[in-house]
């Protein structure tokens, strides 16, 4: 999927995000598995990362990051008309974690519903929000991506625990004014045959939650994780290239490269193939691990509120997950 003329451009309005106040280090991991901070550190890039509290559920760290978004948007909720949640970690099955943020933001105007892309769901919620406003469905967007993966991890696999982490990132979309930017092209793609590179096998349907299924940690993130290194360069790779391509932007305009956070040498073969200097790529997984979704909503967020980049800038984002699922998106600021 990759056209990209629109009947009206669309820029993000506001960025927003949060992330729980409990800090896990790698320290704190090598108490509970066998593990260490250079293993960790050296392997992934990863420091620590945030875990929510009991009662802090997906929709909760969602609505934390929406107000900050509309806040700088200078956006009422009660003027929102779409609310879509990119998110593996739903507080329920159904309804869509969308109606619970809808129903704490007071949003009542709003369509809203979840969409399911793991670690790629940021950005398809932002190709979807993007089209459904240029075709004038819509006059503005809130698209955020939220997880709380530590309820999906198994505490006692290494090589799984130390990856993940809670938090979530949004955005505020609307129709460009003249001089502001504008969302220039967006890329997404899906290979099915791969679904058992990364999953959560049980808790759903085909494996429903029984004692004997908990018992064996179906109900929690297992990944082949060389495998999924090597698609995720390739495809991230392509998708950016497809984005900057169609955005008519060289490596040396871009102002900005914000990839999904999983592993920063992940990160840094994609910055290497771009040919995007690794001091205009944006890197928090030190601090936060892979938070799924949330991981390139968070990003963005940090990278526009620290100067990263400037009004007028190129910028790209691009992401990669289960599925296998992966997007990209070049944006004018
Ligand atoms: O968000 C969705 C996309 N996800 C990704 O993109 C993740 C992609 N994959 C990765 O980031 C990496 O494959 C990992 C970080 C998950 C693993 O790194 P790796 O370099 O591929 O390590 P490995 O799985 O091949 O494991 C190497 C060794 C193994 O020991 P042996 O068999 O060589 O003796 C593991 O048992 O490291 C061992 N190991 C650990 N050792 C200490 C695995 N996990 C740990 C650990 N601490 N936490």
């Amino acid at each position: 999927m990759s056209e990209d003329k629109s009947v009206t451009d669309v820029c993000i309005a506001g960025t927003g995000s949060y992330v729980p106040e409990k800090i896990l280090t790698n320290e704190e991991l090598a108490q509970m598995v066998d593990t260490s901070d250079e293993w960790i550190f050296t392997r992934t890039g990863i420091r620590e990362r945030r875990i929510a509290a009991d009662g802090e559920f997906t929709s909760h760290m969602a609505t934390h990051a929406a107000r900050r978004a509309l806040e700088q948007a200078g956006m009422e909720a009660s003027e929102l008309e779409l609310i879509i949640v990119a998110t593996i970690t739903p507080d329920t099955f159904t309804p869509a974690t969308a109606c619970y943020v809808q129903q704490a933001l007071g949003s009542y105007k709003a369509v809203a519903f979840d969409i399911s892309a793991a670690c790629s769901g940021f950005l398809y919620a932002m190709k979807l929000a993007k089209r459904l406003i240029s075709d004038g469905a819509f006059q503005n967007a809130l698209i955020i991506g939220a997880e709380k993966l530590s309820a999906v991890t198994n505490w006692q696999d290494r090589s799984t625990c130390v990856l993940f982490g809670d938090g979530a990132g949004a955005a505020v979309l609307r129709p460009s004014k003249p001089s502001e930017g504008a969302i220039l092209a967006t890329e997404m793609g899906t290979d099915g045959s791969l679904t058992h590179l990364l999953n959560i096998p049980g808790g759903a349907i085909a494996c429903p939650t029984t004692a004997a299924n908990v018992d064996q940690n179906l109900h929690t993130l297992t990944m082949l994780g060389k495998e999924v290194f090597k698609h995720a360069v390739n495809r991230m790779k392509d998708a950016a290239e497809k984005v900057i391509t169609r955005a008519g932007l060289q490596p040396e305009d871009i102002a900005c490269v914000i990839p999904h956070q999983a592993n920063l040498r992940i990160i840094d073969a994609i910055a290497d193939r771009l040919a995007v200097p690794n001091d205009r790529v944006f890197v928090n997984l030190d601090r936060y691990g892979n938070t799924s979704a949330a991981a390139v909503a968070i990003a963005l967020d940090e990278a526009h509120r620290t100067g990263a980049f400037k009004r007028g800038d190129a910028i790209v984002m691009v992401v990669f997950g289960a599925g296998l699922t992966w997007a990209a998106a070049a944006v004018r600021w």
